[in-house]
């Protein structure tokens, strides 16, 4: 087993909810159990997990530790529990997605529920959790494989962020599409945006890439253009946090500047990511909620002072790259190209 990133051990009333500290990582690799809601909503804030498939499974665990919470004495208390504690963990991070879709998911099913036993009800929403994770597992390996396609032997891909097995149940998005191309056969060398300010591709792609076997050149963010001049990169696949029904897609911030380059010296730019991470709700990017995060991270990036006091800083996680510049959505439903609202409501309301 390569590692774990979130798991359940045990039942639903005395189990615990444990996740891999991924600001620990490459250094230490640390399994933290999160025993209350208020730690689930920490972990969730501060990226000790995160990425968006990863952050739904962590809310639907999350759920399962805030319904159980106070007092169980009745299915009704187990629900508004369950209830109060969906609301919370919403405030968490704003921008992915799935964090909303699985805390509803898991509101609506207990909702539904007819047990009378609030020890069953509480069993019955780890269960909802459980699949929640499992579904997401084999989301994961179907856009694996439809994506594999798209790469060819011997091609060096481009990755920004993380979009791997550390952001989601186990075997990533983006990553998965270099996972299944090398079960195929293919050799693939990886080139990670180190991805500043929080170093998810130097500290984490690149620690899980090598941790399966992966070959991988960890490159800072302004050196994306130089590598694909040199023809070191035949295609860009990166992951998802927020996609509208029009193909934009929310991702890490510079993803966007890596799809114009990628542009300019015609290499396709592919995006990896389940149905859980398309919000049909909207017409276009332009109403994806972009999370602004604290200035620290830049001016005091892993313990240094970086920006002299009191100068101004400004630290969106996240932009949008627009569908025109995205070579083909992959999902575990098959690939969307052309991406245009018709595709994608033709793939993913399907
Ligand atoms: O701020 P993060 O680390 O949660 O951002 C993660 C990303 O932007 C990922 O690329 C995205 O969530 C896709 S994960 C499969």
């Amino acid at each position: 087993m390569h590692w774990t990133t979130l798991q359940w051990l045990g039942d639903a009333l005395s189990g615990q909810f444990q996740i891999l500290d991924q600001t620990l990582l490459p250094e230490h690799e640390m399994m933290i159990e999160l025993t209350s809601v208020d730690e689930v909503w920490a972990a969730i804030h501060a990226l000790k997990v995160r990425g968006a498939p990863a952050i739904g499974c962590a809310a639907a665990y999350g759920a399962v530790v805030g319904a159980r919470s106070g007092d169980i004495s009745s299915v009704a208390k187990v629900l508004e529990n369950l209830q109060k504690t969906a609301a919370y963990l919403a405030t968490s991070r704003p921008t992915a997605v799935n964090l909303f879709w699985a805390l509803d998911r898991m509101t609506k099913f207990g909702e539904a529920q007819t047990s009378t036993d609030p020890e069953e009800f509480l069993a019955s929403l780890l269960t909802e959790a459980h699949s929640i994770r499992d579904e997401d597992d084999a989301m994961c390996h179907s856009i694996g494989k439809h994506g594999a396609a798209l790469l060819g032997d011997g091609m060096g891909v481009l990755t920004h962020c993380n979009a791997g097995g550390l952001a989601t149940s186990d075997y990533g998005t983006a990553l998965a599409v270099i996972y299944s191309a090398i079960e195929a056969g293919k050799k693939v060398h990886v080139f990670a945006d180190e991805t500043r300010p929080l170093l998810q591709g130097a500290r984490l792609t690149a620690w899980e890439l090598s941790r399966r076997g992966v070959p991988v050149t960890v490159i800072c963010d302004n050196m994306a253009a130089v590598v694909m001049r040199e023809k070191k990169v035949q295609a860009v696949v990166v992951g998802a946090d927020r996609i509208a029904s029009n193909g934009d897609a929310a991702n890490k911030i510079g993803t966007y500047g890596v799809a114009l380059l990628a542009k300019a010296h015609g290499i396709p730019f592919y995006v990896a990511a389940p149905s859980s991470t398309f919000d049909m709700t909207l017409e276009d990017g332009s109403g994806i909620p972009i999370e602004e995060r604290n200035p620290d991270e830049i001016t005091h990036g892993f313990g240094r002072m970086t920006v002299p006091a009191g100068v101004s800083v400004y630290n969106p996680a996240f932009d949008v790259t627009p569908a025109e510049l995205i070579t083909a959505l992959i999902t575990e439903k098959g690939l969307i190209s052309p991406v245009n609202s018709r595709n994608v409501k033709a793939m993913i309301e399907s």
